[in-house]
Order: structure tokens, then sequence, then C-alpha cells
């Protein structure tokens, strides 16, 4: 190998160190400034009583959370949404029991617009392309003028549980908030 060849190649090694040297701190703290944010997203959260839920209309209740990036701290942001449908009334005995609430994520599984709740027909929509599930979360097709439904699944079903407060001994729902992949059939926890 010629003595010019042989500089050339280590200065074009030497470059290469130095730059991944100096890059891979930046992009793996860039990286993990982005892992942080909604760090606080994935929790169990109180979002609602039970006696201000109407049987069979649903409410929407906003998830609050703090959001952390590399630099701040960002303390009861709105992370989300979440819709509440309670499907049945409350009986005297254990109501914690007996009435059944479901939380969907508000995100539209298609693109992620927010899905809204159509009163007139007491259904949920979404305004970007027409989306129309029914109050279980399910995919509504062949309506008016809608030929196909663009969401590729049904609204996203969160975990959800009724607890009695100890202080107060009323009801309150509890809801573990996801966000998921959208535009897949399947959901796909987002990470
Ligand atoms: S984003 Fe909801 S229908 Fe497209």
């Amino acid at each position: 190998m010629r003595r010019r060849t042989l500089l050339k190649w280590i200065s074009s090694c030497l470059g290469t160190l130095c730059a991944s040297v100096v890059g891979i701190p930046g992009v793996s703290f860039v990286l993990q400034a982005l892992r942080k944010s909604n760090s606080d997203g994935d929790r169990v959260r109180r979002v609602a009583r039970l006696k201000d839920l109407p049987v069979g209309k649903p409410v929407a209740v906003p998830i609050l959370g703090a959001r952390e990036d590399a630099w701040t701290v960002h303390p009861d942001e709105v992370l989300g949404r979440v819709w509440l449908v309670r499907r049945n009334p409350e009986t005297q005995e254990r109501p914690e029991v007996t009435a059944q609430v479901a939380a969907f994520s508000a995100t539209c599984p298609h693109l992620g617009c927010a899905v809204q709740h159509d009163a007139k027909e007491n259904r949920f929509q979404c305004p970007c392309h027409r989306a129309l599930f029914g109050l279980d979360g399910e995919r509504v097709t062949a309506n008016k003028g809608v030929q196909q439904n663009p969401s590729p699944r049904a609204m996203d079903l969160l975990d959800c549980r009724l607890v009695t407060d100890e202080t107060t001994q009323e009801i309150w729902v509890e809801v573990t908030y996801q966000k998921f992949e959208q535009g897949l059939t399947k959901r796909v926890l987002k990470v």
C-alpha cells in the first residue's frame, strides 16, 4: 500500500471515530428525552365518580399527568381523553360490582383524531374521516353515505374498575390509560 493511501485511510478512520465519540452521546441524549416524554402515561387514574355517569350516555374525561422531557417536568398536563360509558344502573348492594362501566380511548384508531359523541344518534363519530362506532366501541358500517368505515379496528378499550373511596365511601372509576398504534387492525401498545 502506498504511503499516501495509508495516510488517507488512517485519517478517514480517525474522522469516523471522532464523529462517533461526539455523536453517540448526543443521539442517545435525544432518544432518552423522547423516551421520557409521556413517562406518566401508563398509570391507573381516578377519573370520575360513578354517580356522575348517566346510564347509556358517554362522558368524556381528560387524563391528566406529568409529562417530563429532558429539561422540564410539566405537571397536570392533558395526556389524552377517555370516553366512559356506564352500562347499567347501580343497585343498592355492592354497586361497585354491579354497575358496569366501559372506558374507551378517545383517540381514533384510524389516524389519531379525537373521537366525538354524536348525541343525536347516541354513538361515536370521528370528525376527520367519519369513522363510526357504537357505544360498545365496535365499528359501525354501511351508514348514510359512508361506504366503508376507515377505522381498521374498534375503539381501544382500556382497563377500568370501580373502587370505593375509603374516606367518602363514594364509588370512583379508575382507568389505566394507554396509547396504541394507529392504522393497524390489531392493538399494538405504543412504546
Ligand atoms: S382519524 Fe378518525 S376516521 Fe380518520
